[in-house]
């Protein structure tokens, strides 16, 4: 099972400081040089976002996951038909660099598991003949709230020409399992043993490209209140909050500043034994959500295609 799970992806961006100020209003903590910017959950001891500055607009650089079998990995990802590369300018020649059939980068690592969080407090809804609460308020006065402040990195999902040719690729070559999709439209993929129902999914656009990270948060009033507060403060468009079907997660996307979207994601299904999880083929109208708003209008816009709109 070579892909145990996501560790981080890159970007090259015009503005590093477009990009500090939006990441730590989505409550993550920033390092940066002024060449390059480093994101990170608060309690994690490694980065899952990474910012290259001085690029004309912004682009995917590499994904990043942390894996074992690297052995294995080199050698299917030839017959899966894409190439084994040498670190890219500026990164360590550890692990090892993989090219898919469309250009994309993917480093896989070896490196231990993340401590666990600290498990949050249970979500609790009272409901009819179901009463858990009583003699006390669920939610208090909305400042006595801190911020919301992610818990680790879920997944990111990412542009590409053909759909179910990167899915053969991150399966074939990556060791991952298609968990479900909606035609060639849009794919999910995890990693086999104790994962989120995805790690890497796959949207059909004109090119390769990426289209949003999802941070995990605790609980639904979480995805919520962090959404309203970062889009508040982004000025950009949001879309949420409202509930995926593919991987049944809430959901509220904020906009980045290069039209690509953030995620906070609560409650989403887990796959603790991908040989027990048989994927499903969902129709268009699943392909979106199960419940929320109307999508804005450049949500499924690929702008490291087509920079206009
Ligand atoms: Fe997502």
């Amino acid at each position: 099972m070579p892909v145990l799970g996501p560790l981080s992806y890159t970007l090259e961006v015009p503005s590093l400081d477009d990009g500090i100020r939006f990441y730590t209003d989505a409550g993550l903590e920033a390092e940066s040089d002024g060449k390059v910017a480093r994101f990170r959950c608060t309690g994690q001891e490694r980065d899952s976002i990474i910012l290259i500055s001085g690029a004309s607009k912004k682009r995917l650089h590499h994904v990043a996951l942390r894996a074992n079998g690297l052995d294995k990995i080199a050698a299917d990802t030839a017959t899966a038909g894409g190439s084994v590369i040498t670190a890219p300018d500026g990164f360590e020649e550890d692990g090892l660099w993989v090219r898919d059939p469309h250009g994309v980068v993917y480093h896989l690592v070896e490196r231990p598991a993340d401590a666990a969080p600290a498990a949050g407090e249970s979500f609790e809804i009272n409901g009819p003949c179901r009463i858990i609460r009583t003699r006390r308020s669920a939610i208090k006065p909305s400042g006595q709230y801190p911020p919301v402040r992610p818990i680790k990195l879920g997944h990111v999902l990412l542009f590409t020409p053909d759909v179910m040719a990167s899915v053969r690729f991150v399966t074939e070559a990556l060791g991952m399992g298609l968990t479900d999709h909606a035609q060639d439209v849009v794919a999910f993929t995890c990693a086999r043993k104790d994962s989120d129902h995805h790690v890497i999914a796959f949207a059909k656009s004109a090119g390769s490209g990426f289209h949003h990270a999802s941070f995990q948060v605790n609980d639904p009033d979480e995805v919520g209140r962090g959404g309203a507060a970062l889009v508040a403060k982004s000025g950009r468009g949001d879309w949420g909050f409202g509930r995926h079907t593919v991987g049944s997660n809430f959901f509220h996307y904020i906009q980045d500043p290069w039209g690509s979207w953030f995620e906070y994601y609560a409650d989403m299904d887990y796959i603790d034994d991908y040989a027990l999880w048989s994927p499903t083929n969902y129709g268009p109208e699943d392909s979106m959500a199960n419940w929320g708003p109307k999508l804005p209008p450049d949500f499924i816009h690929n702008y490291e295609v087509d920079p206009g709109c």
